[in-house]
């Protein structure tokens, strides 16, 4: 007997209607997470999103010396009891971007780490020179194996650092390692990203040190080895996640309610969206989204925070590819991240790629078809398209969106739309 492999099938869906609430941000909390190898003690995080890349960098920790228990569907409890081996295991080897934040804490706290080369969606190279050019100048010797990533230092030391590129891991790395380095770090050119922000914020309440939280000029004056405290911190809402739900709306038509949705973190994006001719209302608690009307094609260029972001740029082609007239996309930061244009081809779409532009010119209706997700974002993308597509989607390699989206297809059903997951 032939087992298929989970998948998920969408049907041509809307109005949407109701409300739906975004958790936690991926991006921030894995981060979070290996923020408590900085200290022994207990640590609670909250609207922690219940995603398979929080397991992986659970096991991830479990395997340094920190153990974690949920407390509740969104509550983490994790405990640093100081008896940390600063290995990572070969065979914890992951697929996470996210599992190379375990270096500037080991490193920082225990004078050496060893971890293996990280993973995480595949959007053509993704360097880690800036990480390792850092901690370099901060005084770590550093061996790039074959496997894995030597890094040793008896102390690092604080240094003016300029970053080529603001890039959001190798400042939350630098950042981790300059807690505490002797004397003060300065990162320029620094990310500004809400979850760079927050986990800033999280390491104030542990008892660092941070001047210019928010800018990209960092300054990080370094405390004694091991003086940190364990803290509580709520992970900041996903903005991923939150412009997937105002993109379902946006395809399918309604009148939606985003919860915990942090407007302010998404200015671009939501006056990109207005452009397109969604109407989007900011609330209390989150906002508002309504879409009568097909959309209007735009142009847009992705760019660090607080520009458009990358991750939104799936759920944006998806939006042009039934939008009126032609739009285009031009990518800077992942020229290799258009590999699931291919997939929205299968749907019907019509894009052109040219270099790191690609010009989407917008059909009326998307044909259901079968579909691939080649990474997170690609796969909510391709959910969202479905709704607007005849027939019935299919598709296929759902493990990617559970890396990254906490129950994606029952939020979407409470919204009305029409989607399984078999
Ligand atoms: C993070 C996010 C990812 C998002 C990206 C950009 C996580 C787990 N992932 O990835 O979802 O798409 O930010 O917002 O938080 N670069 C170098 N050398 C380096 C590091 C980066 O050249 O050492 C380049 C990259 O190739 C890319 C640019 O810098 O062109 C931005 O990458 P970066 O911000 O580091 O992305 P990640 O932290 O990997």
């Amino acid at each position: 007997m032939k087992i298929e492999s989970p998948r998920i099938v969408v049907r041509r869906s809307g109005p949407l209607t109701g409300s739906v609430n975004v958790p936690g941000a991926k991006n921030s909390v894995l981060k979070l997470m290996a923020a408590t190898l900085l200290a022994e003690g207990d640590y609670v995080l909250t609207n922690v999103p219940a995603i398979t890349d929080v397991q992986k960098m659970s096991e991830t920790l479990n395997s340094l010396g920190v153990a974690t228990e949920w407390l509740g569907p969104h509550e983490l409890h994790l405990v640093n009891s100081g008896n940390i081996t600063p290995e990572v295991p070969f065979e914890k080897f992951d697929k996470m971007r996210a599992s190379i934040n375990v270096l500037g804490p080991l490193l920082t706290h225990y004078g050496s780490a060893r971890i293996n080369w990280p993973g995480g969606d595949d959007f053509g190279g993704r360097p880690i020179n800036l990480h390792v050019e850092g901690l370099q100048r901060m005084g770590a010797t550093i061996d790039e194996g074959l496997y894995d990533i030597f890094a040793h230092a008896e102390r690092l030391k604080g240094t003016n650092i300029e970053l080529a590129l603001p890039s959001v891991g190798a400042t939350e790395n630098l950042l981790t390692a300059a807690v505490y380095a002797k004397g003060v770090t300065v990162i320029d050119n620094a990310a500004r990203e809400p979850e760079v922000q927050d986990l800033c914020n999280m390491l104030v309440s542990m008892g660092a040190d941070i001047e210019g939280i928010g800018t990209s000029r960092l300054v990080i004056h370094g405390r004694e080895r091991g003086s940190l405290k364990s803290t509580k911190h709520t992970v900041v809402a996903d903005r991923v996640q939150a412009a997937t739900y105002m993109a379902a709306v946006a395809v399918a038509g309604g009148d939606i309610m985003v919860r915990s949705a942090r407007t302010e973190h998404m200015e671009a994006l939501l006056n990109l969206y207005a452009r397109m001719g969604v109407a989007v209302t900011p609330q209390r608690d989150g906002v508002r989204v309504t879409s009568h009307e097909r959309l209007r094609a735009i142009d847009f260029i992705t760019e660090p925070y607080p520009g458009i972001a990358t991750d939104y740029k799936p759920l944006l082609v998806a939006m042009l590819c039934v939008s009126r007239g032609e739009g285009s996309v031009t990518e800077t930061l992942f020229p290799g991240r258009f590999k699931y244009i291919e997939e929205f081809r299968r749907l019907g779409a019509s894009i052109a790629i040219y270099g790191n532009k690609a010009t989407v010119r917008g059909v009326y209706e998307l044909i259901g078809s079968e579909v691939k997700v080649p990474d997170i974002r690609a796969g909510a993308a391709l959910v969202v398209a479905g709704l607007v597509a005849s027939g019935e989607t299919v598709i296929r390699d759902i493990a990617h969106i559970d890396r990254g989206y906490d129950d994606l297809v029952g939020k979407l059903n409470g919204l009305g739309a029409d989607v399984t997951r078999v």
